[in-house]
């Protein structure tokens, strides 16, 4: 019957595919091995493997362009006035976690102007806490990531206007 030829047609067909990427695959195999290849990964690209072939996924986007070496301070001035704008409200206007907003967080914000507890704290910390938010530190999401709303530039100002917060004053890395 027609039906059963293509049955059987198929079978056929799905067989032949299945021996020719086995054959491929050996094909790949042995002394024509790539030099440099990371051991395990098969040399077959996508297309020869055994069906049902995977549909290779896509190549993930490329993440933004990390912060690479020692992040530097911004200026303070600049830094003072997105204080105002978007820290104040719990950090308080001189840092000092006392913001209005600060009483309702599950976690009160440390205390900008204590330099004994900010100062050792490197920059590169303080700057992800502020880019990616508090839990990017180990700390608490009830300290926001301002990554989508401020600049790398903008971060490292207001960076700048943290670090002129505190007494003793900072004195690491500018
Ligand atoms: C919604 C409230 C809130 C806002 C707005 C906010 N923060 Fe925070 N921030 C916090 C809290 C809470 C913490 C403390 C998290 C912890 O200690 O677990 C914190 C922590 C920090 C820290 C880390 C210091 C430390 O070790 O505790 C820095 C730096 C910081 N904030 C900077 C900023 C800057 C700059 C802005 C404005 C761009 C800002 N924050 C806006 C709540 C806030």
């Amino acid at each position: 019957m027609r039906f059963q030829t293509y049955r059987h047609l198929a079978r056929v067909a799905t067989v032949g595919v299945v021996v020719l990427s086995v054959s491929a695959l050996v094909a790949c195999g042995g002394p024509k091995k790539e030099e440099g290849q990371a051991p395990g990964e098969s040399t077959a690209p996508p297309e020869q493997q055994a069906a049902p072939a995977p549909v290779p996924e896509a190549a993930p986007a490329p993440a933004a362009p990390a912060e690479t070496g020692p992040i530097t301070l911004g200026d303070a001035a600049r830094g003072k006035a997105i204080y105002d704008t978007y820290c104040v409200t719990c950090h308080g206007p001189t840092g000092k976690g006392d913001g209005p907003a600060a009483a309702t967080l599950p976690k009160k914000p440390a205390n900008h102007s204590d330099g004994n507890f900010m100062n050792p704290l490197p920059n590169e910390e303080l700057y992800k806490a502020i880019k990616e938010g508090g839990q990017a530190i180990g700390k608490s999401n009830a300290m926001p990531p301002w990554g989508a709303t401020l600049s790398d530039e903008q971060i490292k100002d207001a960076l700048g206007y943290v670090r002129s917060l505190a007494t003793p004053p900072y004195t690491g890395p500018k």
